[in-house]
C-alpha cells in the first residue's frame, strides 16, 4: 500500500515539473554532480563510460529531442523501477535521496544536457 502511494505521489510531482519547468533553463552542473556523488550514482554510471549502468552521455543521446525525457527520468529515479544490468540480471534501480525535488530535476537536466 505504502509503495503505491509513493509511486503516485512521484508521478504527480513529475507531472508538475512537466508543466512548471522552464525547458530552456541551464542545469547547475556542480549541484547536479554533488547530488550524484552523495547518492553513489557514480558507482554504476560514468559521464563518458558505461559501468554497471549506461554512461550518462549515452542516456542523453538516447533521449535527444524527446520532450518526455525529463519526466521519464524523474519516474526512473524516484520509483525504483526495474533496471537491467549489463550481465542481464534485473533489480530495482536506486531511488534517489534528495533534499528537494528541484535538485533531482536539476540532476536530470544536467544528465540530459551531456
Ligand atoms: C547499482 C547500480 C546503479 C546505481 C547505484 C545507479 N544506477 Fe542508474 N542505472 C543502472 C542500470 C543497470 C541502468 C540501466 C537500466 C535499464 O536500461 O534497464 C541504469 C539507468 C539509469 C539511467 C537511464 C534510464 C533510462 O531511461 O534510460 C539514468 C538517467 C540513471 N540510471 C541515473 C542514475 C542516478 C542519477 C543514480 C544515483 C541516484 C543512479 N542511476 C544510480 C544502475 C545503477
Amino acid at each position: 500500500m505504502r509503495s503505491h502511494a509513493s509511486v503516485s505521489i512521484a508521478a504527480a510531482v513529475a507531472a508538475c515539473f512537466v508543466i512548471l519547468a522552464p525547458a530552456a533553463q541551464a542545469a547547475d552542473a556542480d549541484s547536479a554532480q554533488a547530488l550524484a556523488r552523495q547518492n553513489n550514482c557514480f558507482r554504476c554510471h560514468g559521464v563518458e563510460k558505461a559501468k554497471d549502468g549506461p554512461a550518462w552521455k549515452e542516456v542523453a543521446a538516447k533521449y535527444k529531442g524527446k520532450p518526455e525525457a525529463a519526466a521519464r527520468l524523474f519516474t526512473h529515479l524516484t520509483t525504483g523501477e526495474k533496471a537491467k544490468f549489463a550481465d542481464g540480471h534485473e533489480e530495482e534501480h536506486k531511488i534517489i535521496k534528495s533534499p528537494d525535488p528541484a535538485k533531482t530535476k536539476n540532476l536530470i537536466d544536467w544528465i540530459l544536457s551531456l
